[in-house]
């Protein structure tokens, strides 16, 4: 989404900020502005397009100020939409939605103000001249008292000498460097060798001047604690790569050594008590994540025979579930802050289920409202398409299975996963096999992604892989499913990918393409049978290596990422920053 910086210190805060926003422009790419005080004057510049358009800010004196990347929810991208917005001697930075805009813009329009942007965000800026009586947080405070939704927000006034933070329900930190002190959406904008960082909670004020002064929502002092962040891995490095998305895919065999767990009563006290016991399982994720929720419920129901529910967060946060006693709920994010998953773990826990965050970053939101965290380790992932993520979870999630199958008696499965770390090795080879599949797809209409089982959760994530970096339209079906309708759409200029590592289901996959190839279509065939690669049907195939059949997504999903990668650069897309597309969603 969004992204956040304010600086206060002995340096000049434009180039400070703009180093900020270039490293959270993964968070959102349609506009940015800064807004520096120096003289008690704000001194606005804001671009359409990447934060480069704002070289020409670089210049501007100034030892104050807030910066802001957006991605667009209200109004067009476009540079009176940009942040930071301003109204009077106040400008302001904002991420998150404010759901009762409507009626705050009426009453300020009522009291005779004029709003110039298409924003959400802009009746922050109008509610701040309201409320403001000389002290900056107090006006603040009573601002957010009037807001429903989500915010994390920076506030300049041209005449105070700081800057005013607080937040709720999308991430905030603030940090104490030597040259001064740092606010920021992400730790990435702002990490560095010795900056110490602390994270605001819901309805907490940090005011940056000389130091750091945090109140809570009544505006009592409190002590925070500092939170724990490797500066080193914050900082990106393409390191060669042409982009991260390849860079990140290439990491994979490194990373899922770091993502196996072997869960056991001594290590895993009360979590492992809880998993042992559990009676239900809930996933809740979006996208990617979900994805892999759905590959780990073949997984979990094939080997221990316990019912898993996969659930779209933004489903499951207003259906009003039913949460059995016994339920371990899973929460299954990259970011740990996506909105919609963090609303619907909260309201697992709310039911009664044992809440355990899958996560990728250890001191995000969703770790702090879980019951236990298991990190999955996969260091920090820059491109928007999720790749090394999705695997850390998958294996991480493998290893939860191969725990309960093992304390119910049924099977060790923890030597299947390790085999996966050099089996993964040769599947990393495909990625570059599937480059002549390219040309075919290129002048597709649309494309079909087909298997069964655990496939069909492959095809799923095959498919939304090409569908975000390809702008390809795609879809992954269950390969049984196609003739009930879907198969009108399948002609000659229809690449079909199937997916084919399920002996039991085989040749019923193999039933499915025959029908795509009876209309004429093309199928590219990604299979752990070697006896399927020379059929007629089949125009070319990728043989990733045998493993336990429950856990074949880790093998099949990468040369499924690399199709959608490299026709993406076919395209001339950039697969590291797709349109419309944001990082980590931390808005509804
Ligand atoms: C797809 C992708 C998204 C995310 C989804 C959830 O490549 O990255 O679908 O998987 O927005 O994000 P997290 O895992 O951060 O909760």
């Amino acid at each position: 989404m969004c992204g956040i910086v304010g600086y206060y210190g002995s340096e000049n805060a434009a180039p400070i900020l703009l180093n900020g926003l270039e490293k959270l422009e993964y968070r959102g790419y349609d506009s940015a502005g800064i807004a520096v005080v120096d003289g008690g004057k704000l001194q606005l510049v804001r671009k359409k397009g990447s934060v480069s358009e704002l070289f020409s800010a670089r210049g501007i004196q100034g030892h104050l100020g807030i910066g802001h990347t957006r991605w667009a929810t209200h109004g067009a991208p476009s540079e009176i939409n940009a942040h930071p917005h301003v109204y009077g001697k106040f400008a302001v930075v904002h991420n998150g939605i404010i759901e009762n805009e409507y009626s705050l813009k009426e009453e300020c329009r009522a009291r005779g103000d004029v709003f110039s942007s298409e924003t959400d965000s802009e009746v922050i800026a109008h509610l701040l001249d309201f409320y403001y009586e000389g002290n900056l947080v107090t006006a603040v405070k009573d601002t957010v008292e009037r807001l429903k939704g989500s915010y994390a927000l920076a506030v300049v006034c041209e005449e105070c000498d700081c800057i005013v933070c607080v937040r709720k329900a999308s991430p905030l930190v603030v940090g104490i460097g030597k040259n001064g002190v740092y606010a920021a959406s992400d730790v990435s904008a702002i990490a560095a060798e010795g900056v110490t960082v602390y994270s605001l909670d819901d309805g907490e004020l940090a005011v940056l001047s000389t130091e750091i002064t945090f109140f809570n929502q009544n505006l009592v002092r409190i002590e925070k604690e500092k939170i724990e962040y490797d500066a080193e891995e914050e900082i990106p490095d393409l390191k060669g790569y042409r982009h991260f998305m390849r860079k990140e895919m290439a990491e994979i065999p490194q990373v899922l050594g770091k993502s196996i767990y072997d869960y056991t009563e001594e290590t895993y006290r009360e979590f492992y008590r809880i998993l042992t016991q559990t009676e239900q399982i809930q996933i809740v994720a979006c996208g990617t994540a979900y994805h892999s929720g759905l590959c780990a419920k073949y997984a979990i129901e094939s080997l221990c025979r316990i019912p898993v529910e996969v659930c779209i967060a933004s489903e499951y946060r207003y259906l009003d579930p039913i949460v059995r006693s016994g339920t371990l709920a899973l929460a299954v994010s990259q970011s740990g802050e996506t909105a919609d998953t963090l609303a619907a773990a909260q309201l697992a826990k709310n039911k009664g289920a044992y809440l355990a965050a899958v996560t990728n970053v250890p001191y995000s939101s969703l770790t702090r409202i879980a019951d236990a965290v298991l990190p999955t380790n996969a260091g920090r992932e820059v491109a928007v398409a999720a790749t090394k993520s999705f695997h850390a979870q998958l294996v991480l999630l493998y290893s939860l299975a191969s725990a309960l199958a093992k304390a119910k008696g049924r099977e060790e499965c923890l030597p299947h996963i390790y085999d996966l770390l050099d089996q993964v090795k040769c599947a990393e080879e495909t990625c570059e096999e599937v480059r002549s599949w390219v040309p075919h797809f290129l002048g597709a209409r649309s494309v079909f992604f087909l298997g069964r089982g655990a496939d069909y959760a492959s095809s799923l994530e095959g498919s939304l892989k090409l569908k975000e970096i390809t702008y390809l339209p795609s879809e992954g079906y269950p390969a049984g499913e196609l003739k009930h309708g879907t198969l009108a759409l399948v002609d000659c200029s229809t690449p079909v990918v199937a997916v084919l590592t399920q002996k039991a289901f085989a040749e019923k996959t193999m039933n499915a393409v025959h029908e795509v190839y009876a209309r004429g279509a093309k199928v590219f065939l990604i299979t752990c049978f070697e006896e399927y690669c020379n059929r007629k049907e089949v125009t070319s195939s990728v043989l990733i290596p045998v493993c336990k059949e429950e856990f074949t997504p880790v093998l099949s999903v990468l040369p499924l990422q690399a199709l959608a990668y490299y026709v993406s650069i076919a395209r001339g897309n950039n697969p590291d920053k797709p349109r419309n597309l944001a990082k980590s969603v931390t808005v509804e």
